[in-house]
């Protein structure tokens, strides 16, 4: 496979570096049959067909205190499609258009839920991760406890 480039530090690529805190990530490329399927899945319902695709999937394991600050991953390193899989807890991920910072839009991150960010979604608005304290959906709380997302990134053209 041709990946271009190896990775000292992910956060160099996706989203600037400080923008996540209270956490710890790796990346992988080969995964056991199960996953592989639900990958699989993924990757049909997220990319359009014959869209070259980051070949590492990125595991990032928030800690419960831990958030992701507004940021827009990489346009160099990354493509127009951005696919997550939240596990072991919901979230709040909030979505800021980078030309208006009072609008925004909130999304309910159910555990188990797959979120996808594409074309103007994933390049004009910025995305986050709320803090526990922050995390409201519709005036209901929302606890965050730890979470892992596994997200899938397709190449810029
Ligand atoms: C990222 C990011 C979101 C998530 O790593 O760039 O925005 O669902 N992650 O964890
Ligand atoms: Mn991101």
């Amino acid at each position: 496979m041709d990946i271009p480039y190896c990775i000292p530090n992910l956060h160099h690529y996706f989203p600037p570096t400080q923008a996540i805190h209270g956490y710890r990530e790796t990346e992988r490329l080969q995964w056991g049959a199960a996953s592989e399927n639900i990958l699989r899945r993924v990757r049909t319902v997220a990319f359009p067909e014959g869209s070259p695709l980051l070949g590492p999937v990125h595991v990032l394991d928030l800690d419960k205190k831990g958030y992701i600050k507004p940021h827009i991953d990489s346009v160099k390193f990354c493509g127009s499609t951005i696919a997550g899989l939240s596990l072991l807890s919901d979230s709040i991920m909030r979505l800021v258009p980078e030309n208006n910072t009072t609008d925004r839009v909130d999304l309910l991150l159910s555990r188990r839920s797959l979120y996808i960010l594409r074309d103007d979604a994933r390049f004009k608005f910025t995305h986050e991760i709320l803090k526990d304290e922050e995390s409201f959906f519709s005036g209901q709380k929302v606890p965050r406890h730890r979470r892992i997302s596994v997200i899938c990134r397709n190449l810029p053209m």
